[in-house]
């Protein structure tokens, strides 16, 4: 399975932090926010990688991640050109796609948990169909809402539903076979004028072959495209890597215990940012 994070979009919720910046490359604490989709995709055994951001911000994340080499992935980069919708990921991405299935991730999406790793290990086995993920939320409205029976199967998915039919919102991760691409070549745009990935995935549920996946006890979900969720996630990720020393998002760490690269490569790493705690975690973590 390839990956594909999707780092372009306007940001105005963000306001005026993203003027001039692509939101993505905000910190969350210590990191620029596109480490932690990054990480999550490289948690998930993919190590085949697209970025798509705008056109004025492609430069700025090839500095940033350069093409992979350093943590034995491969990273490609892909311009969109305007903000046509999550959706036109699949249509900006098709030839880096090729007859693969594909993993989306939204570029200011984190998730962290214990539990994470057996969920990813699942969903990236998607051959046939799609795999979602539910997530409960007190105030539903503002994400795609997904309601589900007793197995799990998906009754219905509105996107910002002004009267919610379930708590679960469908965060920024979704499993796809290849069929994908031609699902998203041929739904409309809607009345905002985007290519919806609810409409993706509706395609999918009318088929019977839309999965969702519950995101429950011990795993934390951040949308981080408000001030609020921003903050939220530099918070937690400060706690915990202060309380647990354990790092959220540390990607070489992630390649090194993958086996991407060896001890020389990470003390190479470690080393090149030896001023800082996450250098010296990167020490602690050949040492211990
Ligand atoms: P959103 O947060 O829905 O949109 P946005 O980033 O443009 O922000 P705002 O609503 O504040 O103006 O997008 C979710 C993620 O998807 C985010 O990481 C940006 C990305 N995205 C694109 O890269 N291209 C797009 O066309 C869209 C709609 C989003």
């Amino acid at each position: 399975m390839k990956g594909i994070i999707l780092a372009g979009g306007a940001g105005t919720r963000l306001y005026p932090l993203t003027k001039a910046i692509s939101k993505q490359m905000l910190p969350i604490y210590d990191k620029p926010m596109i480490y932690y989709p990054l990480a999550t995709l490289m948690q998930s055994g993919i190590r085949d990688i697209l970025v798509i951001s705008t056109p004025r911000d492609i430069g700025s994340y090839k500095k940033l991640l350069g093409n992979g080499n350093r943590l034995g992935i491969s990273i490609s980069y892909e311009v969109q050109n305007e903000p046509k919708g999550i959706a036109d990921a699949f249509i900006v991405g098709r030839d880096f796609i090729g007859s693969s299935s594909v993993a989306l991730i939204l570029g200011d999406n984190v998730f962290y948990g214990e539990k994470m790793d057996n969920v990813l290990q699942r969903s990236v086995k998607t051959e046939d169909g799609a795999t979602v993920f539910g997530y409960y939320v007190e105030e539903p409205s503002s994400y795609g809402v997904v309601e589900f029976d007793e197995e799990h199967r998906v009754v219905s998915i509105e996107e910002k539903p002004s009267y919610p039919k379930s708590n679960y919102a469908v965060p920024g991760l979704y499993f796809y076979d290849n069929e994908v691409v031609d699902i998203a070549l041929n739904i409309k745009p809607s009345h905002r004028n985007e290519l919806e990935i609810t409409d993706v995935n509706k395609v999918y549920m009318e088929k019977e072959k839309l999965k969702v996946e519950i995101l429950n006890e011990g795993i934390s979900w951040f949308d981080t495209g408000t001030y609020h969720g921003l903050l939220d996630a530099a918070n937690f990720v400060e706690t915990i890597q202060k309380q647990q020393r354990i790092y959220i998002a540390c990607i070489e760490e992630i390649a090194y215990k993958k086996r991407y690269i060896d001890k020389e490569q990470l003390l190479e790493l470690a080393n090149s940012m030896i001023k800082t705690e996450y250098g010296q975690y990167l020490r602690y973590i050949i040492e211990r």
